[in-house]
This record gives structure tokens, sequence and C-alpha cells, in this order.
């Protein structure tokens, strides 16, 4: 038997910081319906995902839950992997950057890449956030402050091993524009003008993180993130460690979300050229699942939960929302409106009434044997074999959205086909040979639905075959239309329910209580918040004018890839405001939203641009999400 080719699928490995939401089974469950479909059509696949735990971030977190940091983590992963359950995601393997063989092969790879003049000690000399024990470059600052915390910041050294990231410029070109390892395409200019044309070596270790794994030859150094989060994807397959799956190496697809592709387009293949090894076929940055406009970063109340929508609406409804609504590579947002309307219109009008009518029809016209007629014809055979090509060119492309729309086109057509030939009135009319012909038709294409359906909704597809008495294929090439000779169906059960929209959507945002063991986190949170800020009057409040501002338009301020510069509405008068903004909004997203703007704070110089005042945001850990108005109000009201 000829050997069947490989190919290795992985996930980013998720920060294990706080509340597993919506926007992590995106890219999870896209991963596993992509590593299904390829096992479908005779792949040898490795799927892997995990959790990334070393880092400030976590450690701090940690403190602030009165854990340590693995027993913090260790939760956190306990969740995830319940919730991969849930979602019945089939991954290969689950590794943790605590796992012991990850961290001494990352020990191994700093070792050899230090051994052979890849990596380098020196001093790394940048701006410094106390609190926050934190080293910034003058261009991640914001308004010259610590991007995360906003206070003041020190000019600082500290000892630093540094990686020969800029040795790689000209491969890294060559890898990024002459092949086609980086996918969207749109996302390959970004990646050149912003980051390689000016690329500097890259400090890669920290003597301030404690949370991490020890440089082995000078452990008061910490290995940082990238170093050891990236090399995951081969740790996992046995590098350093016996090599047990190496033949998978390099792998066929890392999906990541936007914001990390230039770890896994600069950083990751710099590094395994350094190390001698391929590297991978491609990169494929996603878009992210907005809510109410915001990248995803916690759930509030029941919406967006992923545990609670899986747990109320079936894994299929969420594997099926979250694979179909948002265009590959594109940003889409998530409302419980929308995701509740396409339960109704796909999974229960089409999908769920195609099944049902036609499983009926089989019971109630042929007592629920139905053969192949002998003289069989079928006016939409071309329609259903050219269905998998289309499924298969999609898919190719890895996008789930596209192949699920060739195969909801075919089940609409198959209704049409339903109402076009109009079984009842046949069998009035005693013309059973048509109707027999009509009804195995529909039965046909419907195990052809079923069948490229498996990949994507593997539990309802699989109660598909059940009702029309087929055995649920191991693979999916080469199923024809036609090839079944004779069906004998169930009793036809409902696949999905009719949800009542209204009644869904009150339940879905009624409040639900907080965790003690949250409440206790958000206590400590205001308590760490009360060491740093004083106490002010009403008066000193109201010295700062906060209105509303409308962004009419919107940049990216050149070589400071966090600075958004916005042009704003604010009455009759338009102003420019410089903010740190960019790794949560793209410019497109900024135009026409409501923001809050500090008007009478004096201006300041970024970048050569002036800033005519500050848009407020709340701050989440790394992520910045803008603070508007609940509704929209005239450019310029105040706030107060
Ligand atoms: N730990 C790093 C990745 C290291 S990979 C060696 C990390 N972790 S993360 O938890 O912050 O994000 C993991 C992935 O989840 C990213 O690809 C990110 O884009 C994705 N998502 C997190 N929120 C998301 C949405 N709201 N929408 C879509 N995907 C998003 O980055």
């Amino acid at each position: 038997m000829a050997k069947k080719e490989k190919f290795y699928i992985t996930t980013p490995l998720y920060y294990p910081s706080g509340k597993w939401h919506l926007g992590h089974s995106y890219t999870t469950v896209c991963c596993d319906a992509i590593a299904r479909y390829k096992r479908l059509t005779g792949y040898d696949v490795f799927y892997l995902t995990g959790t990334d735990e070393h880092g400030q971030k976590i450690e701090e977190r940690a403190t602030l839950a009165g854990k340590t940091p693995k027993q913090f983590v260790d939760e956190l992963v306990d969740d995830i992997k319940r919730l991969w359950a849930l979602l019945d995601i089939k991954y290969d393997k689950f590794i943790r950057t605590t796992d012991d063989y990850h961290v001494k092969s990352v020990q191994d790879i700093f070792t050899k890449l230090y051994e052979q003049g890849d990596i380098y000690k020196a001093t790394y000399k940048g701006k410094y956030c106390t609190p926050c024990e934190s080293f910034w470059t003058p261009s991640q600052l914001v308004d010259g402050k610590c991007p995360d915390c906003g206070r003041d910041v020190i000019d600082a050294e500290e000892e630093s091993y540094f990686f020969r990231l800029s040795k790689y410029k000209e491969p890294l070109k060559k890898l990024l524009t002459e092949t086609d390892f980086l996918e969207p395409k749109s996302r390959v200019n970004e990646m050149v003008n912003n980051f390689l044309s000016d690329l500097n070596d890259l400090a890669v270790s920290r003597t301030s993180v404690k949370w991490g794994i020890p440089v082995p030859f000078d452990p008061k150094h910490s290995i940082y993130v990238w170093v050891d989060a990236l090399s995951n994807y081969v740790n996992a397959l046995g590098y350093n460690n016996g090599e047990e799956n190496m033949d998978f190496w390099p792998a066929d697809l890392h999906m990541v979300g936007k914001e990390i592709v230039r770890f896994h387009t600069i950083i990751w293949p710099a590094i395994l050229m350094a190390l001698g090894l391929p590297t991978p076929k491609k990169v494929y940055g996603h878009g992210w699942m907005l809510f109410g406009g915001d990248k995803m970063s916690k759930s509030k109340g029941n919406t967006a939960d992923p545990f609670v929508l899986a747990d109320r609406y079936g894994i299929d409804a969420l594997r099926y929302y979250l694979l179909r609504e948002i265009p590959f590579g594109s940003d889409g947002t998530y409302t419980d409106e929308a995701f509740l309307t396409r339960i109704n219109a796909d999974l229960v009008n089409d999908l769920g009434n195609l099944v049902k009518r036609t499983v009926s029809m089989a019971n109630q016209y042929f007592g629920g044997t139905v053969g192949k007629p002998a003289a069989w014809k079928c006016d939409y055979t071309d329609m259903a074999d050219a269905l998998f090509a289309k499924v298969d060119k999609a898919m190719n492309k890895y996008s789930c959205s596209e192949a699920l729309e060739e195969i909801f086109a075919f089940v609409s057509a198959s209704n049409k086909y339903i109402d076009l030939t109009a079984p009842w009135a046949l069998n009035k009319a005693g013309e059973t040979a048509k109707l027999q012909e009509v009804i195995y038709n529909l039965l046909e294409g419907i195990r052809l639905i079923a069948g490229y359906l498996l990949p994507f909704i593997p539990n309802g597809a699989e109660r598909i075959f059940k009702d029309i008495g087929i055995a649920t294929p191991e693979c999916l090439n080469g199923i024809k239309f036609g090839d079944t000779q004779c069906f004998k169906v169930g009793e036809g059960e409902v696949l999905y329910k009719r949800l009542d929209i209204k009644k869904e959507l009150e339940e879905l945002s009624a409040p639900i209580e907080e965790k003690p063991e949250e409440k206790k986190v958000e206590e400590k949170k205001e308590e760490k918040a009360e060491e740093v800020k004083k106490e002010i009057s009403i008066d000193e409040f109201f010295n700062t004018q906060l209105k509303v501002a409308e962004v009419i338009a919107c940049e990216k301020v050149e070589k400071a890839d966090k600075l958004l510069k916005l042009t704003l509405k604010v009455g009759d008068e338009t102003r420019t405001v410089v903010s740190g903004i960019a790794k949560s909004y793209t410019p497109e997203e900024m135009v026409g939203k409501q923001v809050v703007l500090v008007a009478n704070l004096k201006p300041a110089k970024l970048r050569g641009i002036v800033s005519e005042g500050m848009v407020l945001c709340a701050t989440d850990g790394d992520k910045v999400v803008l603070v508007s108005p609940e509704r929209k109000v005239i450019p310029g009201s105040e706030v107060c």
C-alpha cells in the first residue's frame, strides 16, 4: 500500500491568562475542520495545539489570584482541554510549555545557537517601567509613557542575550516575497515594509522575568517568551528528544491570528534557519472575531461564552457558526442574533428540513426501503459530482467558510428539487418509477452532503448517515453520486430544533452571577490600583474635559507598530490624535467609531505628529479596548 502523505497543522499556543472565549475556539475549530478534512482525504495528519504558559503577565495574574503560576495555569489548562472535548476537537498532541521535554529542548536550542554564535550577550538599553518591570523601545511608548500602565518610564540597561535576527534579513525577504509562505498575500507587504526593512537583533532573555525557562549556562536569565513558545512546533515532534515524529516537519500549516503573524513569519523562520531546519510550508494569518467592534478578550455574561453556547445549542451549532460566519482571512463580528439566526436559517430550515422531509417521504411512499431505479437518471448528477471538486478547492485554500457555502448551496438546490418535482403529486398520480427516482436522488444527495459535512459538523453528519441507513465513510475520495444500491432509512429524527430567537436573546443577555473566585481577583486588582493612584477631589476630576469624538479617518503611523493616527470630528472642530491602539484595531475598523477624548490635554509631538488629546481605553492584560458611548451621540457631546 502506498504510504500516506503527511500533513502537519498547528494552532498557536494559547496563553492561559483568563477565561477562554470564542476567539480561541475559532482558531481551534478551523484547524480541527482542516485536520479532519485532510484525514478524510487520505493524509496522515498530525494536529497540534497547546498552551504558552510562561511570562510575566501569567505570573502577575497568578499572584492576583493568590496562586503559584503552575497552580494557576494547571486549572486553566484543565478548562481548555474540557472546552476542546466539548467542541469535539481531535488533536493528536497537546503541548504545554511547562512540559519537561519542551523545557529541555528550549534549553538545548538556546545553547546550540549560543555556541554557534547566533546568540550573543550584550547590554539591552531601553525605556523601563518600574511597576510593570518591563522594557520598552521608544516606538512602543505611548505619549512617552508605558503602553501598559501609562506611567512614567526611565532610561535603563539590562544585560541580555540577543539573537542575530538581522543576519537573516535577505533569506527572510526571499521567503516572504518569492514563495507562498505567508497567506493571505495582503499580509506580505505589511511584514516586508513594517518589519523587515528595519530588522534589528532580538533580545531573547530577561533577568527581570522569573516565571520562565532559565538559560542553562547563565540561570539568572530567563529565555524570553518567543523562543520558548515558537519552538514548541518542533519540540512536540520530538526535536532534541528522540525525533519520533520529526518526519512531519516542516509543518504544512501554522494557523495564527493576524497579530502574531510577525512572530511566525520573521522570528520563527530565522530561528529555524539558524538551526538548519526547513521553514514551514505555510503560515496563515486569519482575522479576528470581533465582539461589539473589539477583539474578543473576555466574555461578558453568557454572551459568547463557548461553554454556554455549546452546552445550550449543541456542538454542531457552535462549530458551524464559527466555520461559516467569518469569511476566512477577514474579521467578523459575533452577535447573539447572528449566531441564532444562522442556526435557524441553515441548520434548521435548510439542512434539517431536507433530511427530515426526504426520510419521511422514503418511509411514507416506500416503507423505508429505496433501491436504485433500474433505468436511473438524474437531473442533478453534474451538480452533485462537481461538489467534491468545489469543496476540495476551498479546502486547499483552507477556507472552511467557502467550503460550507458550496455544501449549503447544494442543500438549497436539493430543497428546490423537492419543490420542483413535487413527490406528493407524483405519488397521487401513481407515477411510482419517477417518484422512486426522485427520492433515491435526494437520498444520494444527502449522502454526499453528510460526507462533506463530516469535517465541519461531525456529530450532525453522523446522525444524518444513521438516518439514511448508510455507514459513515472513512474516506471521502472517490465518493460518487449514484453509487448506492439501496437505502434502508431510519425514522427521520429532528436534527435541529427551531429556536425562538427573541426568547433566546433575552436569556443569553441575562446577567450571570460572578463566581466568588472571580470577585476575589477583581477586588485584589482594585486594591492594587489604589496603591498607585492618590485620591482626588471632584473639582480636580472636572478639570479634565472629556468629549465624544467620531473617527473620520485613520491611518498607521510609519515605523510605529503600536500607533494609529486618528482624525477626529469633535463638534465643529477636527483634531488629530495619535493613539497606541494599533495592536488591537486596524485603521479600517476605526473609521466611524465614536470614542471618548481627553479634550484639554496639552498637545504633544509623537513621531513628528502633533497629537491633540488622548482617547480613553480600557486595558485588560495586553488587550486594549476603546471606551465608547453606549449609543451614538452628536460628536462633541460632553462626557461627565
Ligand atoms: N501565546 C501566543 C501565541 C504563541 S504561538 C507559539 C498568543 N496567545 S493568545 O492566547 O493571545 O492568542 C492565541 C491565538 O488566539 C492567536 O492566534 C489569536 O489571534 C487568537 N485569538 C484570540 N482572540 C481572538 C479573537 N477574538 N478572534 C480570533 N482569534 C483570536 O498570542
